[in-house]
């Protein structure tokens, strides 16, 4: 127990928790240890994360163990499934970073620097997720969210009305890293032995939250590739013009990296992008994914692609 831990009866309305503005997201928490995180609280955090979409735990200075701990405390941890992005030690931490860790690479340098929600390619996508920086770059960083359930009230209604029938198509394989272990094989090889570990899925164009059934648009110019059933040219022309108008400036909340933050977001409302960054800059970020056991939505079932 660490000594400013909280008595176990206690909640969040213990400690500072700071709402967003009515038209924005992300609550931040301050003043508390997550290491002490009850299971109680745990839920309150939950349900902060459901009805203001992103929640920002300050000042917090977990070992590798602690934050997996705390990921435990919210849900249950991701082991991602592609081995190259793990921490070495804790599989569940998926590590972005251009530093070596013990003299050898670490990670993926550079992820997510497109809009996607976590794992939309998988037909039990991510709920949560989770990211601490553990080296600051010299210059700003920030992670860009992108409100999905403000864009999706936003659209025409004749535009809402066409995708509430639409299922679109999810794929990740144009987002491969490459790997040292690739040399001297061919894109299609790298590529089809992609597809063979996760193919294409289909999800609801426009999902319906679990907890709280706001309708979120579920696309992302990352891994939406088009909508089934649609002629290839229809898919293409409707998926840009939905794009364009969710990926307003309106619907975006900026976030800047702080030390000592963990910040932790809902996949079903917010798509997200990794903000520009300096060239030179170190960094090194830990992720988790959190499952939080509830249906992604409610509308629909995921599916495969039918070929
Ligand atoms: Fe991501």
């Amino acid at each position: 127990m660490n000594p400013i831990g909280s008595p176990p009866s206690s909640t969040l309305a213990d400690f500072e928790v700071t709402l967003p503005a009515d038209d924005d997201i992300g609550v931040r928490i301050a003043g508390l240890d997550a290491r002490t995180l009850t299971a109680g609280q745990a839920a309150e955090v939950r349900a902060l994360v459901y009805e203001h979409k992103l929640v920002v735990f300050e000042g917090q200075d977990l070992l590798d163990a602690e934050y997996i701990d705390l990921a435990r405390v919210l849900g249950t941890p991701q082991v991602y499934f592609q081995h190259n992005y793990h921490h070495p030690d804790h599989p569940e931490i998926f590590v972005s970073s251009n530093l070596p860790f013990r003299g050898q690479k670490i990670g993926v340098a550079g992820t997510g620097a497109y809009w996607h929600s976590d794992c939309s390619f998988f037909t039990e996508p991510l709920s949560l997720t989770m990211i601490t920086p553990r080296v600051m770059p010299e210059n700003p960083r920030t992670t860009l969210y992108l409100d999905l359930a403000r864009a999706f009230e936003a659209l025409p209604e004749h535009l809402a009305q066409r995708l509430l029938g639409l299922r679109s198509i999810h794929e990740a394989k144009w987002r491969y890293k490459v790997q040292p272990c690739d040399v001297d094989k061919s894109l299609t090889e790298l590529l089809e032995a992609f597809d063979a570990l996760a193919p294409a899925v289909t999800h609801p164009a426009v999902i319906d939250h679990p907890v709280n059934g706001r309708r979120c648009l579920y696309l992302s110019s990352g891994f939406t590739v088009g909508f089934e059933g649609l002629p290839a040219e229809e898919s293409r022309t409707l998926l840009a013009e939905v794009l364009a108008l969710m990926e307003r400036k309106e619907f975006i909340h900026e976030h800047r990296w702080a030390a000592g933050e963990v910040t932790l977001w809902d996949n079903r409302q917010l798509n997200h992008c990794a903000g520009d960054k300096h060239e030179n800059d170190h960094s090194t970020s830990y992720r988790i994914g959190v499952y939080d056991e509830l249906e992604f939505y409610t509308n629909q079932p995921a599916g495969r692609l039918l070929a």
